[in-house]
């Protein structure tokens, strides 16, 4: 939620504005009520701020004089406090103008703050939380009681070394006095060569160039510059210039070498690259992002391997509990994946939502092993949970898509989805690939415990990796699926069906169509029809049925019998049934196809016509199909 950029380079050009331009692009998926920069030339600061999309921006810049700046900081938004209106854009500015300031996250006791600073006469421009930090920056840097931070900022100017160590004293001093969480970008007039920042539960991160550095909320904002990433830990500070990175900790050391990694997204997948929406896109790059997140996962013995493992074997081996936590659709992916793990793995499994697991008290030990879905890996939810088991003694894997995020930093073991920068907000590549992955710790687990022996595993993994081609299958079928979607285009209300493993899929399906197409749809078990929501079937109630295989007649003759029922009280049927199935044709308006494929395995399958159902029909109902409204990629506060 919210996006942020900065930039500092090492002589006056226009290179910051474009470089945060075009990182604030990237970004918008994080937010897009509004968008603003701030950028500092040799002893000034300008601030253009524009509601809306990031295009208002961009066209006000366009014909704005913009003067050569040394360092800019910009600012895609997701309004929490005060509507999107260009007073609550950011960068806020201090009230003589000469800082500015941009901020990710919720400063939980901004009114007290609020109240404290009218009292001293500061006068508010805006009704954001952040707005309030600001002022109080500018005030510590300004006040003699306020210590300098007193270390060296690295490849900055001599005369603006003390001013540079002035902000970095003034960031530590603001996040003693604030509760909530943050990342903070703050430039000022009088050191235009450097950015000071900080982050508490926020995400950070700093990439290096050559002669110019970087700042986002993650890399995709400078992905296209460099690949090389420094990690800014939790309540770390940075300052950064054109040519260094000083990080400091919270009790002021510098930390010497901080941890850096290399981005493994290639720019260009984080573009369109000719598909009309990033949506579409993302869905046909399925194939490569289950492939991806399957390579190279056999060791020279043939044991299955992760990413990174610190939980030690024999840890392992005690676990008596499995609890899945994630939001929305990465929730989805681990209802999938329990049906797999505990008929593999035979360890009772639960799945929950991250932003209720941690408040029911759960019954968690070191016995326990939580398992984090996240494509972001900074979704504030899934990180409060596992912060709370870990309090409790569990262990964490991470499944996530996004090296170097805090999920993935906080957890004792990191699964990486290798789908690629997922930019559309509807997740798609994500949930297949967070399957695919959730298949491979299961599969882990069962080597590891001895639930099965290698062969077995890797016959698993062999019809595992006849996925990709099978979801081509099934997208160059898509035609079938996008007609469909013209036909259903007045529909107010979609129920989905699904047994088994089709359940998670139905609802994964349903809230697609919520999210991208504002259709109020609901996934169902289908052997809960007849428990209430039959009741909803009614003349022309459009209901998506997705069949199980017929070589398992105890799960598919129920869910054929479903299709009837529904039809027979005048629902048009939508259904999702294996190539060589006819069983439910007479039934079904439209059917569409998927290859046979082993049960568990099913939904990389049977989820592609749901999303290409949803996305075809928010396009033909002109909707922003990447940017649904009230939305954005990455929920970073709860
Ligand atoms: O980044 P995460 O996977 O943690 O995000 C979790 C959910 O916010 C996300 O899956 C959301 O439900 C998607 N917009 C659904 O398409």
């Amino acid at each position: 939620m919210c996006g942020i950029v900065g930039h500092v380079a090492s002589t006056p050009s226009q290179r910051s504005r474009e470089v945060v331009l075009a990182g604030l692009a990237r970004l918008e998926y994080r937010g897009y009520d509004s968008a603003g920069v701030a950028l500092v030339d040799a002893d000034s600061l300008h601030v253009h701020k524009a509601v809306g999309k990031l295009a208002n921006l961009v066209d006000l810049l366009d014909t704005a004089e913009v003067a050569p700046a040394l360092s800019g900081i910009g600012h895609t938004r997701w309004a929490t406090h005060g509507r999107p209106t260009t007073a609550n854009a950011h960068p806020h500015t201090s009230m003589d103008g000469r800082f500015a300031l941009v901020h990710n996250g919720i400063i939980e006791n901004a009114d007290a703050l609020r109240e404290k600073l009218r009292g001293e006469g500061v006068v508010l421009a805006s009704e954001t939380d952040t707005e309030v930090l600001v002022h109080m920056l500018a005030r510590a840097v300004d006040d003699p009681q306020v210590p300098a931070w007193e270390g060296d900022v690295a490849g900055i100017a001599p005369q603006h070394h003390d001013t540079a160590r002035a902000m970095v004293g003034a960031m530590r001093h603001v996040a003693g006095r604030i509760d909530g969480t943050f990342t903070l970008l703050l430039v000022c007039a009088d050191a235009p060569d450097v950015v000071v920042a900080a982050r508490r539960s926020s995400p950070l991160v700093v990439g290096l160039g050559q002669g110019e550095n970087f700042l986002g909320s993650d890399v995709l904002a400078f992905v296209e510059h460099t690949s090389t990433a420094v990690e800014i830990g939790q309540d770390q500070f940075v300052a950064v210039t054109a040519t260094a990175v000083t990080v400091v900790d919270a009790d002021g050391s510098v930390i010497a070498s901080p941890k850096t990694y290399e981005v493994d997204f290639a720019s260009d997948r984080a573009t369109k690259d000719g598909w009309p929406t990033f949506m579409e896109k993302e869905i046909h790059e399925q194939p490569r992002g289950v492939a991806d997140t399957l390579a190279d996962r056999l060791d020279s013995l043939g044991h299955l391997t992760l990413d990174e493992v610190r939980i030690p074997e024999h840890v392992l081996r005690t676990i008596d509990k499995m609890v899945i936590v994630g939001c929305g659709t990465a929730s989805y992916a681990g209802q999938v994946a329990r049906y797999a793990i505990e008929h593999w793995c035979r360890i009772p499994v639960e799945v929950e939502l991250a932003h209720e697991f941690r408040y029911r008290d759960p019954v968690v030990t070191e016995k326990t092993l939580v398992v984090a879905i996240s494509q972001s890996g900074e979704t504030m939810d899934t990180i409060m949970a596992i912060r709370h088991a870990r309090e409790q003694g569990a262990k964490v894997v991470a499944v996530v898509n996004t090296p170097g995020s805090t999920i993935s930093r906080e957890s004792d073991a990191v699964l990486l989805t290798h789908a690629g920068p997922e930019i559309a907000v509807a997740s798609t590549k994500a949930f297949t690939s967070q399957v695919t992955a959730c298949f491979i710790l299961g599969l882990y687990l069962a080597q590891v415990r001895g639930n099965k022996y290698v062969d077995e595993i890797q016959d698993y993994l062999e019809k595992l990796g006849k996925l990709p081609d099978q979801i081509q299958h099934v997208l160059d079928g898509g035609e079938t699926v996008r007609q469909a979607a013209r036909v259903m285009k007045d529909a107010t209300s979609v129920i989905y069906l699904g047994r088994h493993v089709g359940f998670p899929v139905a609802m994964e399906g349903a809230l697609k169509l919520k999210e991208i197409c504002y259709i109020h749809a609901e996934g169902f078990a289908a052997g809960e029809l007849k428990h209430g929501p039959i009741a909803l079937i009614d003349e022309g109630q459009p209901v998506i049925i997705i069949v199980p295989t017929p070589r398992r007649p105890e799960l598919h003759n129920k869910v054929v019998s479903n299709i009837q029922e529904v039809r027979a009280r005048g629902a048009r049927t939508i259904v999702v049934a294996e190539e060589g199935d006819s069983s439910a044709d007479e039934f079904a308006e439209i059917v569409f196809r998927v290859p046979p494929t082993p049960t568990l395995y099913a939904p990389l399958l049977t989820v592609v016509p749901l999303q290409i159902f949803a996305c075809e029909l928010a396009t033909v109902k002109g909707l922003d199909v990447d940017q649904p409204r009230n939305l954005a990629k990455s929920v970073t506060v709860e």
